[in-house]
């Protein structure tokens, strides 16, 4: 990756992000998702939302599920709990996070459908999030235990963590493969290194991290959603994407994943360099929206009737929080940033939610988990909503991350 200046110079002509919205509108938004949590929380006590709704409503999964392709996504209904929780420091809804906490435990003794990346999401949300909130070491130790779990994927000669299957399996399909997602899972490392003071979690996540920034983030701020570096030689071989519309187009999810895991790295490790390409990434991304600032769910798509994907615009505020956050008061950068964030964040507020669905038990609609396989197409996803309550608490109150 090259940073190329001219996209900078383009975000800021830009005068859309002056939103004019008080704190009244986001206080609004997060009673309406607060609303939403109170109403099914008992039915998501034992059981966890699916990974996308089905017409509006998600429907129950275990813990451990492939139903809806559910498999890395039940902590993300578990951090709206503890969100509420710490909002509200009501015992009921600690009761129902702790419940789920000793969930993750089982599935981490049983090994549940966790030979993937993405224990970094599932164990961040509900048990670093445990930790924090209320000091449990049961939460503490099954996280540094998830985080062992998760440090084994790391494959030495090609500096990446492999996104699925067992290392030792030299003929597995996706040897050397990661995936942009992983962006997000690599700060249970850095938080297993601070908590425990090995430096080999840190060592790991940094490294995944500089190889995401070298290869997957292209010259233009753009991204590759999937990547392949020979797991033998450590020479990279190509990108391509899963998710998205075409190879060289950028998938607005993968571009959300990396805009927000890009600063959790500086914040974790002071290096500049993950300052200087969260810019890059998030200029690119703020060029490439809609006239209503909610992305379509491919960037190459900036059209006012495509298909949005809601859920990367919410992770993509939370990105752009998180980068404001670290630059200097008096980088001109900062409040552009803060007020792309509020922008888009208002635009899913007021034409996005559920609100005039009482059916739906989800938060934000209009959704994409897969539009290439026709996968939860223009519905809820339990990430979005996940990700909409969190940056609405980043703006609301000064929040310590759970990542
Ligand atoms: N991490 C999988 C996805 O974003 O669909």
């Amino acid at each position: 990756m090259a940073v190329n200046p001219t996209a900078c110079e383009a975000v800021r002509a830009t005068h859309r992000f002056n939103h004019g919205l008080s704190k009244d509108t986001f206080r609004a938004a997060l009673d309406f998702v607060m609303n939403r949590i109170d109403h099914h929380l008992e039915a998501f006590t034992d059981r966890f939302p699916s990974a996308h709704s089905v017409d509006q409503v998600y429907q129950p999964v275990d813990n451990a599920s492939l139903d809806y392709y559910s498999d890395w996504t039940s902590s993300f209904w578990t951090g709206m709990v503890w969100l509420a929780y710490e909002l509200t420091e009501e015992p009921k809804y600690r009761d129902v996070a702790e419940r789920h906490v000793a969930s993750f435990k089982t599935r981490l003794e049983k090994r549940d459908i966790l030979n993937h990346h993405d224990i970094g999401f599932l164990y961040s949300l509900s048990c670093v999030a445990g930790y924090r909130l209320t000091g449990s070491e049961e939460a503490k130790r099954i996280a540094l235990d998830a985080a062992k779990l998760l440090s084994m994927r790391f494959q030495e000669k090609s500096g990446i963590i492999q996104v699925r299957g067992y290392l030792e399996d030299r003929g597995h399909k996706e040897r050397g493969v990661f995936i942009i997602d992983c962006s997000m899972n690599v700060p249970l490392l850095y938080w297993a290194s601070t908590m425990t003071g090995d430096r080999t979690y840190y060592d790991k996540a940094y490294r995944h991290m500089s190889q995401v920034m070298e290869h997957m983030v292209r010259d233009d701020g753009s991204s590759y959603q999937v990547y392949h570096i020979d797991a033998d030689t450590g020479e990279p071989t190509r990108g391509w994407t899963s998710q998205g519309h075409a190879d060289e187009d950028c998938w607005s999810r993968g571009q959300a994943w990396v805009m927000y895991g890009l600063p959790l790295s500086y914040r974790y490790t002071g290096d500049k360099k993950f300052i200087d390409a969260a810019k890059h990434t998030c200029n690119y991304f703020l060029n490439h929206l809609p006239e209503d600032l909610v992305c379509n769910w491919d960037l190459v798509f900036t059209d006012q009737d495509g298909q949005r994907d809601t859920s990367a615009a919410a992770i993509a505020a939370c990105g752009l929080l998180e980068l404001a956050r670290h630059l200097p008061v008096l980088d001109e950068d900062r409040t552009l940033y803060e007020n792309a964030a509020l922008a888009i964040l208002g635009s899913l507020a007021a034409n996005y939610t559920t609100a005039d669905d009482p059916g739906s038990n989800g938060v934000l609609g209009h959704g994409v988990y897969s539009l290439p396989k026709n996968l939860g197409v223009d519905e809820c996803n339990i990430w979005g909503d996940y990700f909409y309550m969190e940056a609405l608490v980043r703006v609301l109150r000064d929040w310590k991350p759970y990542w």
